[in-house]
């Protein structure tokens, strides 16, 4: 199909932690891999919104470069997907400030991110409207994301109708998010908490876990009182446990319980361990070979960078027109006075 006629699917992703977590491929990135044949997908690493937290320049930057190695490890494939950094597409920041001037002082206040924090920089607060405008530039019918991110897509779909109502029709308003339950990966440490490149530690398993700190992290995994093996709210440790196991081996919940009926917490750990060990290694594999090779990346990022420049542009130009920004007249010619 050629790529005028598939939907627009967008998503990003930000450089922080030590590699992406378990609950970022499971919520996001495999559903990214996946599209990649039926849709016209753009994917970034949100290196901008990674900014919020000021780290260390050259980590942000050597992290940058490795989170595009974990991407394309993980499955997306630059011949089908435009795979970019976010801050080598001005146009986000620029989007930004004209969907900041139609948001609300307390309709951002309210968002969630930002509430729990319990204040912080100007960044962190605005932080959804960069995202909206991450969105919104690229015309995006859909946006693959974890159930965390589902306040700011809505956010999102408000914008854009609102610079539509008062402006005219310009923005895509994008589809509004499908939960999938079940895909919300806890912490192994403390399943009451989503698992979180922010928190990291023993209940965080990373992409790039060897399989001797991965296996030793399922081992060590709160689970509940009881025996049997079986998803329940009052058994979220084991719940998560399954979850993870279902994803990582295609079987569903149910089945996964059948085959552990007379088993106990350690054969479900063990068969976790061995899945994601057996997931993850050969991924582990392709990234150094890509993290061993910075100019084929440069190369893929280029490349991303224009395709999703172009498109961007064209949102963008519209935009001004619309909000009534006057256009740069031509600059003279060289020579002429
Ligand atoms: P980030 O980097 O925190 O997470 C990337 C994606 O992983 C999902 N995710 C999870 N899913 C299931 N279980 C978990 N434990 C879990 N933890 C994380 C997130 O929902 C997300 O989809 N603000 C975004 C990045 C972003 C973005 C965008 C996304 C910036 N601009 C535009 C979509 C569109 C973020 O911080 O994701």
């Amino acid at each position: 199909m050629p790529a005028a006629s598939r939907p627009r699917v967008l998503s990003g992703i930000r450089p922080t932690g030590s590699s992406f977590q378990l609950g970022n491929w499971v919520g996001a990135v495999r559903h990214w891999a996946a599209m990649q044949d039926e849709a016209d997908c753009f994917y970034f690493v949100a290196d901008l919104h990674a900014l919020i937290d000021t780290p260390d320049p050259a980590q942000l930057r050597r992290r940058t470069r490795e989170a595009v190695a974990e991407l394309l490890a993980l499955g997306l494939d630059p011949a089908r997907s435009t795979v970019f950094v976010q801050s080598h597409v001005r146009q986000h920041a620029e989007l930004a400030w004209a969907l900041g001037c139609l948001t609300g002082f307390g309709e951002a206040s309210r968002m969630t991110q930002f509430k729990e924090k319990g204040g912080g920089s100007v960044g962190l607060f605005t932080y959804p409207v960069l995202q909206a405008a991450d969105i919104l530039l690229y015309a995006a019918d859909a946006v693959p994301i974890g159930e965390d991110q589902r306040q700011h897509l809505e956010l999102t779909r408000d914008l854009a109708q609102r610079f539509n109502a008062r402006y005219g029709d310009t923005l895509v308003v994008p589809a509004a998010y499908q939960g999938r339950e079940g895909e919300r990966i806890k912490d192994l440490q403390d399943p009451a908490r989503k698992m979180s490149k922010s928190i990291g530690g023993a209940g965080t398993v990373w992409v790039l876990d060897d399989p001797k700190a991965l296996t030793k992290k399922v081992r060590s995994a709160v689970t509940d009182t009881g025996r049997e093996v079986v998803a329940s709210p009052d058994k979220p440790g084991v719940t998560n446990l399954l979850t993870i196991l279902s994803v990582a081996t295609g079987r569903d919940v149910p089945a996964l319980q059948d085959d552990f009926a007379g088993k106990g917490y350690g054969d479900l750990k063990a068969a976790v361990a061995d899945a994601l060990v057996a997931l993850f290694a050969p991924v582990r594999e392709r990234y150094d070979a890509l993290v061993a090779d910075p100019g084929h990346l440069d190369a893929v990022l280029a490349e991303g960078a224009e395709r999703a420049r172009e498109v961007a542009e064209r949102t963008m130009a519209a935009v001004r027109e619309r909000a009534g920004l006057l256009a740069p007249a031509p600059a003279h010619p060289t020579g002429a006075a």
